[in-house]
């Protein structure tokens, strides 16, 4: 379909008469910090033991960034990596889209020091905030601008440095999370599918589940802010662990509902590292096999919008993915959010 024409403007978009691309992940990249925190070192911050970690979690130990590391670090070494393997150059990246909930700063975005970092001096540059969704909703929003065909090559970044924003004295948190980056580039690639459908989905009712309440405009930071610890990551475990099942179970089953498929015809599943038990709880309800989820939080724990992407590229790079194959990614954060991704590599 095309909009009716008017001689008093030129449409730029009626050059390709409107019509859409398929968009592929043409190369991944990952990037995590040299140092690993362990459980046992962890047992000497707070109390707690390797052995709660491991049967609660499944996580075993998490990479913490250098004090001199910051999120844009990660990211721009993951952008790298992921761009020699896509075979892009850094003049070819038109956009860069960078999900974190641990930016540099406020502002500017962290988009735009990885830019910088990188040297893609032409590209559009911003940030998105989905928490441990915000790859899923970088992809589809990728997705658009090349379908669309107002780009032609997009940087989706998932980094974090949450070792920034956890409070080393609270237990109930500090065990979870971990630093690391991710990227996958976008390109349209001829002959596949690439990324047949996103589900993304919000439930804003329960923010308080999981959230950090100083910084913002409802809480600036002030000595009385800090003092309440009000720059940390706050959470209700148990509220947001059933909540997520819930919801990756939804997102998963709605994604594979609208290209027709089963979960048998999935290679691979990769599920948002944050607990052992929250991936084979899923894996259950969608009735996957247990070799059909992909699970590497054991070494990296929770590292929210990095999670999924670091993890894609350890599976592309382990062989778990091949060519041609079916996955799905399916991911659950603070937002609440959550979303899915059905892909054919
Ligand atoms: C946080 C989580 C691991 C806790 O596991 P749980 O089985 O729900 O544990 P509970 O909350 O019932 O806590 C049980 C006990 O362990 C204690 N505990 C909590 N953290 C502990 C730790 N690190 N070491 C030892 N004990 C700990 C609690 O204080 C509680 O003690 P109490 O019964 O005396 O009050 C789990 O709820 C979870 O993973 N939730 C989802 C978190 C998540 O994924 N967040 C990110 C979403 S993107």
């Amino acid at each position: 379909m095309s909009p009716s024409s008017t001689p008093k403007f030129k449409n730029p978009r009626a050059r390709f008469n409107f019509q859409g691309r398929t968009v592929s992940i043409t190369g991944v990249g990952a990037y995590v910090p040299a140092k690993a925190l362990t459980n046992y070192e962890l047992e000497k911050m707070v109390d707690t033991t390797d052995e709660w970690i491991t049967t609660r979690t499944g996580i075993k130990e998490r990479r913490i960034a250098a004090k001199d590391e910051f999120t844009s670090d990660m990211a721009a070494k993951a952008a790298q990596r992921a761009m020699k393997a896509a075979g892009v150059t850094p003049d070819q990246v038109d956009l860069i889209i960078v999900a974190t909930i641990t930016p540099d700063m406020v502002f500017p975005s962290t988009a735009c020091v990885v830019q910088q970092k990188i040297g893609a001096t032409r590209a559009a540059a911003f940030d998105i905030e989905a928490a441990c969704s915000g790859f899923i909703y970088g992809l589809e929003i990728g997705q658009q601008f090349i379908m669309s065909r107002s780009y032609d090559t997009v940087l989706v970044i998932g980094a974090e440095k949450l070792s920034a924003i956890i409070d080393w004295t609270d237990r109930n948190t500090c065990v979870l999370f971990g630093d690391g980056a991710g990227c996958a580039v976008l390109q349209s690639r001829g002959k596949s599918h690439g990324l047949l459908t996103a589900v993304m989905g919000a439930d804003g009712s329960k923010a308080e589940l999981l959230y950090m309440p100083g910084g913002g405009s409802r809480c600036p930071a002030s000595s009385q802010s800090v003092s309440s610890r009000l720059h940390y990551l706050r959470m209700e475990g148990k509220e947001t662990f059933k909540h997520a099942v819930q919801a990756m179970v939804s997102a998963a089953t709605e994604s594979l509902r609208r290209c027709d498929l089963k979960i048998t015809d999935i290679k691979c599943v990769i599920p948002h590292q944050a607990n052992r038990r929250i991936i084979d709880a899923v894996g259950d309800r969608l009735g996957a096999r247990p070799d059909q989820l992909f699970v590497n939080l054991d070494r990296y724990g929770n590292t929210s919008a990095a999670s999924v992407a670091i993890a894609l590229d350890e599976a592309v790079n382990s062989g778990r993915i091949h060519r041609g194959d079916l996955i799905l990614l399916v991911v659950f954060g603070a937002g609440l959010t959550w979303g899915a991704a059905v892909i054919e590599w």
